[in-house]
């Protein structure tokens, strides 16, 4: 398959943070930027493969710097490695202080997305072709990234195994 410049994956997304989008100490929920957060990563994952995709993973998302009410929220997304099927997908998550320019960032995350056929199987996506020198310091490092999430995966389904069927009212099956 045909590799893909990470660039041409690239979405950008801009907001002004308001009131509704903030707790009662005026910074932006963290579910609000979860969910801007998936909404760009999904985004570029499928203007990489453009084919329906699913998210299969998060990596924890450190929530830096506050970003408060009338401040500016940016994120950028690209996929940054593919393997077969799957996509790493890169987010920033910057701030910027409308009255000063300030930027800063807020917080990062990895998220792994997976092509789907259209019966809903995985289906291999294009490879990624890095050219910026952030682009190759992403890729280069990716491989570990996921093996990392391969043990997290296989330790989250050994959790569900043993104890996500247990209630207070007994264990039910799956
Ligand atoms: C993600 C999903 C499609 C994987 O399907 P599967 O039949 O288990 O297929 P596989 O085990 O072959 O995994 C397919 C690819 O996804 C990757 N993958 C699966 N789970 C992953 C995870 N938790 N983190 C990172 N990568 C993951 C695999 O490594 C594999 O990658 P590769 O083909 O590039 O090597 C399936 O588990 C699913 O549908 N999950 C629910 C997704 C969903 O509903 N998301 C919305 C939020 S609830």
């Amino acid at each position: 398959m045909e590799g893909k410049r990470a660039r041409e994956s690239l979405v950008v997304k801009s907001a002004l943070i308001g009131p509704p989008d903030a707790n009662n100490v005026g910074t932006i929920f963290g579910g609000k930027v979860m969910s801007y957060i998936d909404d760009v990563a999904a985004l570029s994952a499928r203007r990489h493969c453009r084919m329906i995709v699913v998210t299969a993973s998060t990596d924890s998302v450190d929530f830096l710097r506050p970003l408060k009410v009338g401040q500016a929220i940016h994120l950028e997304a690209f996929v940054s490695w593919t393997s077969n099927t799957s996509m790493e997908v890169f987010v920033k998550i910057m701030g910027e202080d409308l009255w000063t320019g300030e930027r800063f960032v807020g917080a990062t995350a990895f998220l792994t997305f997976v092509a789907l056929d259209s019966a809903g199987k995985p289906h291999p996506v294009p490879p990624v072709i890095p050219e910026s020198e952030q682009e190759k310091k992403l890729f280069d490092t990716a491989p570990e990234r996921s093996r990392l999430r391969k043990e997290r995966r296989q330790r989250s389904r050994n959790f569900a195994e043993k104890f996500a069927r247990v209630t207070p009212w007994g264990e039910f099956k799956v």
